[in-house]
């Protein structure tokens, strides 16, 4: 079977890869020529556990192969996966842009017995939309949905074993096509789930919509436990024993960010609207979840007399969670820039080294590991929380910092070893015990 993928981001690059992985004959297609180039020689441009090994493996046995020449990349294929990017448009609602630029592309050259497939998450509507844009110019193509929900940072093993696939279709022939595609995950057992296009759609916002009112739900919890003497880890753990509910995403933090929560809780809002529902929860998660971000704020700046002129802040961590170089609507945006605008020296360490990160943070020192990072610190913060933190010695920190002032704001330390350590620790959702 012949698989193009169009669009090599952090979804389109991993699919394209796992595709390979399972035999197929992949091409991935990208407008970026200059990423299509470092393809080519096998340079991933992303922070992904185990995704330069997987793609070069593939790329010798020739399975594997990169292009910016949308004809070529399409023209053999049994199935066109579209990855490209659905960002946010200033209203909240979805930017669709990217997707129809594509299909406006591909669709000349693309087999008409082939099966056009999105994998790009899109609101309720998009992909008949798509179909009958494609027959208003004379493409009578198979379109389908198949939403993607791996997680970055572990996106290889979230492809090759997930909890489920979702594929919307409204034809045999697409089903059968599909099925030979996720035949290796069939075999495995995973169970794949046939919906029609709608289904298929709206399960993929409902499902991050969910994630994130999850997350929200603790930083509520936790702003209660600073105010009642609870402490929000253990009861994180009490409640997420319970089965109904789980013991994942209920860690405490700055919000969630990234490429997805944000962007999809904002864009479920919005559709629901143009369909006349209202949806207040996720509402109030989006409102709750750009609070968070202005109380982490005022958490360090108390800490810090609320002047932070001229004091040195060593940072730990920037991309919205632990694994990526993913920077998209990280919580340590606004966080930082706040710093910086108020004076502070601000340092900053995160285990990606990441690019994005580079071109958003100016006039900040970056450091190479998390020791030198905290040289002269005026106070430590950690922002994300990449494992290597958790296994700082903090009484090492703890001789090269000026002040011993640790905000960390992933509630990674119990009190107990921060305090043992000699710092004054500031966590989020523990008050009463903070040093
Ligand atoms: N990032 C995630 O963790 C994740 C997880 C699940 C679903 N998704 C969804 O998958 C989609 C892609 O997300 P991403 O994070 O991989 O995006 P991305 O921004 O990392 O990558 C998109 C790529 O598409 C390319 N592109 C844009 N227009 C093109 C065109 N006309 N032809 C060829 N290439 C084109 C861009 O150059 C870019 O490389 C989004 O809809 C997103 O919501 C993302």
């Amino acid at each position: 079977m012949n698989i193009a993928v169009v669009g090599t981001g952090y979804v389109g690059l991993v699919s394209g890869v796992c595709f390979s992985e399972f035999g197929f004959n992949v091409k991935c297609i990208d407008n970026n020529v200059s990423k299509i180039e470092e393809l080519k020689k096998g340079i991933v441009p992303i922070y992904e556990k185990e995704l330069d090994k997987l793609m070069s493996k593939n790329m010798k046995a020739g399975r594997l192969s990169f292009t910016s020449d949308m004809a070529e990349g399409v023209r053999d294929a049994d199935i066109v996966f579209i990855a490209v990017g659905t960002p946010s448009k200033p209203d909240g609602s979805a930017n669709l842009n990217y997707v129809y630029g594509a299909v406006d592309e591909l669709a000349p050259h693309m087999n008409n017995d082939a099966i056009l497939m999105i994998k790009s998450t899109v609101p309720v509507g998009t992909t008949r939309a798509v179909k009958r844009f494609l027959l208003d110019k004379g493409f009578d193509i198979e379109v389908a949905f198949n939403p993607e929900f791996l997680r970055e940072g572990a996106a290889i093993e979230d492809f090759m074993r997930p909890d489920r696939i979702i594929l919307g279709v409204e034809s045999k022939k697409a089903e059968e096509a599909l099925k030979r595609a996720y035949r290796p995950l069939f075999v495995l057992s995973i169970p794949i789930v046939f919906t029609g296009v709608e289904t298929a759609e709206l399960s993929k916002y409902a499902a991050n919509a969910f994630l994130a009112m999850k997350i929200t739900f603790i930083n509520e919890v936790a702003n209660l436990c600073e105010n009642c003497g609870a402490d929000v880890q253990e009861v994180a753990y009490a409640i997420g024993l319970d089965k109904r509910i789980g013991e994942q995403f209920l860690q405490v933090g700055p919000g969630y960010g990234g490429s997805c929560f944000p962007k999809d809780t904002s864009a479920l809002n919005d559709f629901a609207k143009n369909f006349g529902v209202d949806m207040p929860l996720v509402e109030e998660t989006i409102r709750s979840n750009d609070a968070r971000r202005e109380k982490m704020i005022q958490k360090i700046m108390s800490v810090c007399d609320n002047d932070v002129k001229n004091k040195n802040i060593s940072i730990l961590g920037v991309t919205f969670k632990a694994n990526t170089d993913d920077m998209r609507d990280s919580p340590s945006i606004c966080i930082v820039n706040h710093l910086i605008e108020k004076g502070a020296n601000v340092k900053i360490y995160d285990p990606s080294f990441s690019e994005q990160a580079k071109r958003i943070f100016k006039n900040v020192e970056w450091n190479g590991n998390a020791y030198d990072n905290c040289n002269g610190a005026d106070v430590v913060v950690i922002l994300t929380d990449w494992a290597e933190f958790r296994a700082i010695n903090l009484a090492d920190l703890r001789c090269r910092v000026k002040t011993p002032l640790l905000v960390d704001l992933r509630s990674i330390y119990t009190v107990h070893e921060a305090k043992a350590s000699g710092f004054t620790y500031h966590s989020v959702g523990r008050p009463f015990l903070n040093g």
